[in-house]
Order: C-alpha cells, then structure tokens, then sequence
C-alpha cells in the first residue's frame, strides 16, 4: 500500500487536521497512531475531538485516508510527519518519550525519504533526531505548527508556514509539502524555528498574565479590571492589545514556556513570573470567595461553568478549570461542574448547575 504521507501521531489535535487537509488536495495519508479508539472513530469518518469543518471533510476526503495502529505502514509512505505530543515533566521536557517514538519506528524510516517534525520541541531536539537515526538522515527538517486549537482547517492556508532544516535538500522537499496547503513558506535556520515557535507560545502566556496581574492589583482595591479595561482601550489604540483576564491554560502555553525556561537553564524571568501569576488564579478565586463569604463559604453550593481549557472546545488537558476543582474539593467544598462540550466524570447539564449553585464560577 503506497501513500504519499504518513503522519506519526496522525489521530492527534495537530496531526489529524493536517492529514485532513493534506487529503482534501489530493494525496494519499496514512495517519499512524497508537490510539486504536480514536484511530476506529476516524475510518469511521467521525472526529475523535472538535475541530472546525474537521468532520465534513474527513468525510468527504475518506478514500484518501487510512488509520492505523500499525507502524509497518510507515515503510509505505513518501514522506513523514512526526506530530506526537512533546510533553512536560515537573516543568522539564520529556525528552524520553518523543526518542521512544523514533526508537520504535527507526528500523522503518528511509534516509532519503523527508522526515518532517511538527511536534513543538525543546531547542536542538532537531539535530538530536538526525544524531539519534545516523548521519545518512540528511532529509530532516523542522516545520513547526502554529494554529490555534480547533481552528486548524481554517487557519492553516492562512498562516506562512516556517521551514527549517539539516540540509538544504531537507528544506527544499519540506518547501514542496507544505506549498501544497499553505500560501506563504519562512525559511530560517533549525535553531530560528525551534525558538519561533516557542517564543510564540510564551509570548502569549506573558500576555494573559499582565492582564491577570492587573486583574489581581485592581482585586486588592475592589475595582471591577473588566470595565476598567474597557475605558483603558476606549480611543486609545495602543492599549487595544491587553487581553482579557482570566484562566490562560491549555496543553500548548504552560507547557511551550516551560519548555524554554528549561532551554534557558531556569533562567526565563519573564517566563517564571508569567507561570507563577497564571497558574495561582484557581486560588485567587478562592480566596475571593474566602474574603466574602469567610465561615459561610462552606456551607455554599459551587458551581464551576466551562471545564475545558478554553471556550467552545472538548479538552481538558492543563486546564485550569480542572485544578480550580480539586483545588475547592481540597478544601472539603460542596462543586457542581458542566460544560456542554466535555464529556467527564461529574458534569451536569448547565441548567441543573444554575439551579444548585449558590456561587456560579464563569470559566
Ligand atoms: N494542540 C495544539 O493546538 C497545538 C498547536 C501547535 C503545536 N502543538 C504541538 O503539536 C504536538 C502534538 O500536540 P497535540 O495537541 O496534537 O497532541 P495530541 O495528544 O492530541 O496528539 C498526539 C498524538 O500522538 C499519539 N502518539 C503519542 N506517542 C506516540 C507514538 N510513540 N507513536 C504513535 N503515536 C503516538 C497520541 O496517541 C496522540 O493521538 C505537541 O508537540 C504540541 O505542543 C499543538
């Protein structure tokens, strides 16, 4: 069975979307994952997690995408793309676990075949690869991934893509997949690319914590930041920029900083302080609701609206709504939690939530 892609990590939130779209111009994909529920759900057209337009041209794209369990399809392919997740362990990256993916797989990848990373690595993970599988492996380049979760068919024709790799051949082969889904192509060195993506990442995350400071200092002298935001951005162009407050989380922010701090020898100032003012918000919450209702607070119903780690997706991975909750139940409160697109352990429908809660928390 010959195919023109294989994606490694392929029924994941970055690696099925891009297979979708990869299929939907034309080319054969074999999406390779170690999820067989999610790997059944896709041959069977169904999404395993929302994704914007994703099932419709999963559906429509059908024959050109097979799933599968089985790593020997990847000898199949012309190519390969590694989109596995690339996590943290107490804020260090988890280096093992992405070189466990290439050891298992390393017997069946072709030197000469282009290998592309998508996953966003920890700095020189790139050239450790190619050290990893041989100097033979001339055809590896780095092409980090940069959509916003849920949006990636839309967003992906939009955005330039950034291309980086080993050799100039690696970078020209790359060059070639990804014109095939996207308008504009950055070329930079690997090094450039490792840190674009990450710097992207943290620069967001330092973002919602100067607004989640702000929020805090406007706390202390009982003064609502939302309106205040609003009068500061009011005809004033160079405030338009100030986020929101509120939980900023999610698989991709905390982690990317992280993962950088790391690269920096913990030397990310600007980094560790936007962490450490992000991830407190769950207690400031409580504390908040500690300064109004003091002894009585724990006889209130609470009630947690929105688990997952935005608005209007299906994940829970790192988010905040989650430690909100084992936060309060650490401190023997009373929580009810819904969220119309998450399906966990203990939601209740958002009307059944209104109604028990003395305390309702918007997340
Ligand atoms: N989610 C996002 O919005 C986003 C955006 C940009 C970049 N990224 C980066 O993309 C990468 C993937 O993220 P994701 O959100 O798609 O993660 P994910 O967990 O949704 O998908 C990863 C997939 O890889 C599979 N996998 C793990 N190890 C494997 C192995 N050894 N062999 C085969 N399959 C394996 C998992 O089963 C999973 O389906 C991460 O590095 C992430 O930081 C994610």
């Amino acid at each position: 069975m010959k195919a023109d892609i294989v994606i490694i990590g392929g029924a994941g939130h970055i690696g099925l979307p891009l297979g979708i779209l990869f299929a939907n111009k034309g080319k054969s994909v074999i999406l390779y994952d170690k999820d067989k529920k999610n790997i059944d759900k896709i041959n069977n057209s169904e999404m395993p997690f929302l994704e914007d337009d994703g099932e419709r041209l999963l559906k429509k794209n059908k024959k050109k995408i097979f799933a599968t369990t089985n790593k020997e399809f990847i000898k199949y392919a012309r190519a390969v793309i590694v989109c596995i997740g690339t996590p943290v362990k107490n804020s260090k990256p988890d280096i093992k676990f992405f070189f466990k993916m290439f050891k298992e797989v390393k017997h069946l990848l072709n030197p000469k075949k282009p290998l592309i990373i998508r996953s966003s690595i920890y700095p020189g993970i790139c050239l450790k690869v190619q050290n990893f599988l041989g100097k033979k492996f001339q055809n590896i380049s780095y092409c980090p991934e940069r959509v916003v979760q849920g949006k990636s068919i839309e967003e992906l024709p939009k955005l330039p893509q950034i291309i980086s790799g080993v050799s100039d051949a690696a970078i020209t082969s790359a060059k070639k997949i990804f014109k095939l889904i996207c308008k504009k192509i950055i070329v930079t060195s690997v090094l450039e690319a490792e840190l674009i993506k990450l710097f992207s990442n943290a620069w967001r995350y330092i973002n919602f914590s100067a607004s989640n400071q702000f929020y805090m200092i406007c706390e202390k002298y009982d003064i609502n930041f939302h309106k205040l935001r609003n009068n500061m951005i009011d005809g004033y162009d160079r405030n338009k920029s100030i986020p929101k407050a509120g939980f900023a989380a999610g698989p991709c922010l905390y982690k990317d900083t992280a993962q950088l701090n790391a690269f920096l020898k913990n030397e990310f100032t600007l980094g560790k302080v936007a962490t450490e003012i992000n991830t407190s918000f769950p207690k400031i919450i409580y504390k908040k609701m500690l300064n109004k209702y003091k002894k009585g607070l724990i006889k209130k119903k609470i009630g947690i609206l929105g688990m997952a780690f935005k608005s209007d997706i299906d994940d829970t991975r790192d988010s905040l709504s989650i430690d909100l909750l084992n936060y309060l139940k650490s401190k023997k409160l009373s929580v009810n939690i819904s969220d119309h697109f998450v399906n966990m352990k203990g939601i209740i429908k958002a009307s059944d939530l209104i109604k028990k809660s003395d305390i309702i928390i918007l997340v």
